[in-house]
């Protein structure tokens, strides 16, 4: 069985929901807290045992290199302080081989995981969107790679979401359901409103075949005008059985701006420096807003 070792994470996205922050920063370096949101993902792929990981950058996102790479000034300064917790905090990514690859052009998802088929080769490899963190006991894409040793097969990360919300996710129309696995009739792209065949959505998380290479390279465009990786999924489940895995944890949309926020304040309760002093900034803050409200 081929294990599990290489992930792509495609980071090449133009941040517009952030702008101006992204003017000049990539949105992948935006902090939750101390750390920028593509070390959550990084830390996330570490944990669950991918060895390689190839970053899919584009233009503006040199930042993203830099912050993964060695800052050896920093390390000396902060050695000669003797401040070694942050030290170790610098350089959790050296757990990992990080590699980079340019998207020439904003031609979509399913073009950025095109563009990594050269680092990938002929095996099953992992896929993790920035802009959902999710938080769980077992990590997310550890859940997928265990189903994935199962099955020796593609599966999807999925989680339910409300009606109104089908319309900005990748939607399956599922087949049937043993435990938290799906079987899979149909992959459809963002439905419009009322439209979607169910409220299971596609979360970020995957974990494919290689043959989906050969589907992406003669992949038409689909919705937006981009080349869309859950069309070459559907590609993909008419040869082959592409399941989705309903993995168990909390899921944070950090690619919109309320879902940072709320990502922010979660991530800090969860903080030992800080809770305290957060929640109760947060209880007064609420009892202004009740008395205003009620007088
Ligand atoms: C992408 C995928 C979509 C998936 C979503 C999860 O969309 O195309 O299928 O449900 O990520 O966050 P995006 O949010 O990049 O438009």
């Amino acid at each position: 069985m081929k294990k599990i070792k290489k992930a792509i994470i495609p980071a090449a996205g133009l941040g517009t929901r952030f702008l101006p922050a992204t003017k000049a920063m990539p949105k992948e370096m935006l902090p939750i807290l101390d750390r920028p949101t593509i070390e959550y993902i990084v830390e996330e792929a570490i944990e669950s045992g991918i060895e390689e990981i190839i970053i899919v950058t584009g233009k503006g996102k040199r930042a993203i290199e830099d912050h993964f790479d060695r800052n050896f000034e920093l390390e000396d300064n902060l050695m000669k302080k003797g401040n070694f917790e942050l030290l170790n905090k610098i350089n959790q990514s050296s757990k990992v081989e990080i590699y980079y690859i340019r998207q020439k052009e904003a031609k979509g998802l399913g073009h950025a995981i095109w563009c990594a088929r050269k680092f990938i080769g002929n095996e099953p490899f992992a896929v993790l969107l920035g802009d959902d963190i999710v938080q769980a006991e077992t990590p997310c894409l550890k859940q997928l790679i265990d189903q994935y040793n199962k099955t020796e097969m593609s599966i999807i990360g999925v989680q339910k979401v409300s009606e109104e919300e089908t319309q900005r996710y990748g939607i399956i129309d599922p087949h049937s359901i043993e435990g938290r696995t799906y079987q899979v009739n149909t992959f459809v792209e963002k439905p419009a409103l009322g439209t979607a065949p169910s409220n299971i959505a596609i979360m970020g998380r995957y974990i494919l075949t290689p043959q989906i290479f050969k589907i992406l390279e003669k992949q038409e465009i689909g919705k937006n005008g981009e080349i869309q990786l859950t069309d070459a999924i559907q590609k993909l489940n008419e040869i082959q059985p592409v399941f989705a895995y309903e993995f168990e944890g909390n899921r944070y949309d950090v690619g919109e701006k309320l879902g940072f926020v709320k990502t922010t304040i979660d991530m800090a309760l969860k903080n030992d420096e800080m809770k305290d002093e957060l929640l109760k900034y947060l209880v007064e803050k609420l009892e202004k807003i009740s008395r205003n409200y009620i007088s």
